[in-house]
């Protein structure tokens, strides 16, 4: 039985992959943040430590010891992603744990520049510093949610009105997967020691914007009018223009994240779906199945 220790646990993405590791028989220990609930976690079985990122390296050594693999699937600015996960694995290798799956669960950001997406930047800053480590990096690149993808976040779906917009001509290839089939990637990743040191990219579905639009049509039996938003170039205009006027990275993150998609900059090629067969990843067809009237 596999030792798994999972930082960010009670949030969406680690929760669900807390359900995927332990569906495959691994033991998990999760670090929680004084003051947050780690009932739902220890009735599942998951032995619950209380820590933080933000914690000298000592502390999280101990906290680590003995697992085979570390996961973080946290959420946070420059503090946590960055200087956090750096810290984290600081501790792994004081501990002497051989892996740690890095908290990237996103398009591909090693083909990014900096610059190119605000919050991916402090994944690939992380990722920079792991290099030099002893503890060999797994990333887990998955395109994106499909829940996210067809929520108001990325201003392209919008179920009320029925319209789908887009950016480009509507024919570049993108990757999407749900949250559980990520969960489901990455469990299988900490379980497959042929992944250490070399990123894992997978896909549920690859389609491009007018593919994914017929999908969720299809999936939905609704309509969605199709509008073009404007060429790639109009959206990286759009891009400047917001963050020139920004008070908040939010105000212009979500659109990064659709440029590195729309521009092909961060596709994923090749992808490692075949390498586990067990897991038969959700379409976006079939995703839309839950937006149905
Ligand atoms: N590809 C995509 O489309 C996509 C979309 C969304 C997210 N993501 C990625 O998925 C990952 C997880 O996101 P999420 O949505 O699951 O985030 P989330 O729900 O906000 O969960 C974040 C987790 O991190 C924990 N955490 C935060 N700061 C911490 C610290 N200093 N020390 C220890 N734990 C800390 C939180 O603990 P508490 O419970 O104590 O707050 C929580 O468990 C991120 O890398 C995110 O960028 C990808």
């Amino acid at each position: 039985m596999s030792d798994i220790f999972v930082v960010g646990a009670t949030g969406t993405v680690g929760s669900q992959i807390v359900n995927q590791l332990r569906i495959r028989d691994a033991r998990v220990t999760a670090l929680i943040r004084p003051g947050t609930d780690g009932a739902a976690l220890a009735s599942q079985g998951v032995k619950v430590v209380e820590g933080s990122l933000a914690d000298p390296t000592d502390d999280l050594a101990r906290a680590v010891e003995g697992s085979e693999v570390v996961i973080s699937a946290v959420q946070g600015g420059e503090d946590v992603v960055t200087h956090g996960q750096v810290n984290l694995i600081r501790a792994a290798a004081k501990a002497g744990v051989p892996r740690l799956i890095p908290s990237d669960f996103a398009v591909d950001l090693f083909r990014l520049d900096y610059g190119d997406n605000a919050f991916l930047d402090h994944r690939k800053k992380a990722d920079e510093e792991f290099a030099s480590s002893p503890v060999r990096p797994t990333s887990v690149l998955n395109g994106a949610f499909l829940e996210v993808m067809t929520a108001p976040f990325l201003e392209m779906v919008d179920w009320d009105r029925g319209t789908f917009g887009y950016w480009g001509d509507g024919n570049q290839p993108c990757d999407f997967t749900t949250i559980p089939d990520t969960a489901a990637y990455t469990a299988a990743a900490a379980l497959d020691p042929g992944t250490a040191g070399r990123p894992v990219r997978v896909a549920g579905d690859v389609a491009t914007m007018r593919e994914l639009h017929a999908a969720l049509e299809r999936g939905s039996g609704r309509t969605l009018q199709l509008r073009q938003l404007g060429s790639v170039a109009d959206l990286a205009a759009e891009i400047e223009r917001r963050k020139a006027e920004a008070s908040n990275v939010t105000d212009y993150v979500a659109l990064q994240y659709v440029w590195a998609m729309v521009s092909g900059k961060a596709k994923l090629d090749p992808l490692d779906n075949d390498r586990y067969p067990d897991i038969t990843p959700t379409k976006a067809a079939e995703f839309a199945h839950r937006f149905a009237a």
